[in-house]
């Protein structure tokens, strides 16, 4: 079964159509999203509707928990505050009860898709878990294979009989190890925040176990014009296209 994973979209529809015609050559069996498809992006009801009209399982992200929750928007900075707020007023009723309609986690085969840390935080980073967290999880927790995104970035944790490794993910394939345990960060498809503007995501094969992860070119400058177009922050612009003026 192959299984691609996206998330962090995050309103960048040109971003999110060139995943999907890179998967129309891979022929994934599913599609799975982490979560964020609003926020920063200036096109949030295209692409919940999108995702929707595509029936693509997606889990809760903290953008759209700040959607509904005072709480969940007092965890975003002032300026992700204020563009939540704006976002929000982009949304149709439909897509507001498509987001709070998310769940925390969806787990199957061995496997834990989440938005921030496993089993279903939302808001944790999974950088800031220590050795100890990361060994406290795995005894506590049936998967082997937990699927994260949040951070933006491409990140790759391997347990092994105790031992932790951390390192970055580039485009490309890799093994995943049957009897070992992976946290993979699959990058963001709408907002990376690595300076290569490309969108990013992963597919999974749990049956020859292997990981491709991949990077898609897209016309960024054209949704970092619609960024400023709609009056959200320029900085937004310039993290998917550094060459934005
Ligand atoms: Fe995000």
């Amino acid at each position: 079964m192959k299984t691609a994973i996206l998330s962090d979209i995050h309103g960048n529809l040109e971003a999110l159509e060139a995943v999907l015609s890179d998967l129309e050559k891979l022929q994934p069996d599913r599609i799975l999203c982490l979560g964020d498809l609003i926020g920063y992006g200036p096109d949030p009801e295209a692409v919940v509707n999108r995702v929707a009209e595509l029936e693509i399982r997606c889990v809760l992200g903290n953008h759209e928990a700040a959607l509904s929750s005072e709480k969940a928007l007092g965890w975003l900075n002032f300026l992700a505050r204020e563009n939540n707020l704006a976002t929000k007023s982009l949304l149709s009723d439909r897509s507001l009860d498509f987001c709070a309609s998310l769940p925390r986690s969806i787990r199957f085969e061995n496997a834990c898709f989440v938005h921030g840390c496993p089993p279903d935080s939302i808001l944790k980073y999974l950088y800031m878990l220590g050795d100890a967290d990361i060994t406290d999880l795995v005894e506590t927790l049936p998967e082997k294979r937990f699927f994260v995104g949040h951070t933006h970035e491409l990140r790759l944790i391997t347990i092994s009989r105790g031992d932790i490794a951390r390192t970055k993910l580039a485009e490309g394939s890799l093994e995943l190890i049957e009897d070992m345990t992976y946290f993979i960060n699959v990058g963001s498809v709408g907002h990376p925040r690595d300076g290569n503007g490309k969108a990013k995501y992963v597919l999974w094969d749990n049956r020859d176990g292997t990981l491709q992860v991949r990077g898609v070119s897209y016309p960024a400058h054209l949704t970092a014009e619609k960024i400023v177009a709609r009056g959200f922050p320029k900085a937004y612009a310039i993290c998917i296209c550094p060459s934005f003026k």
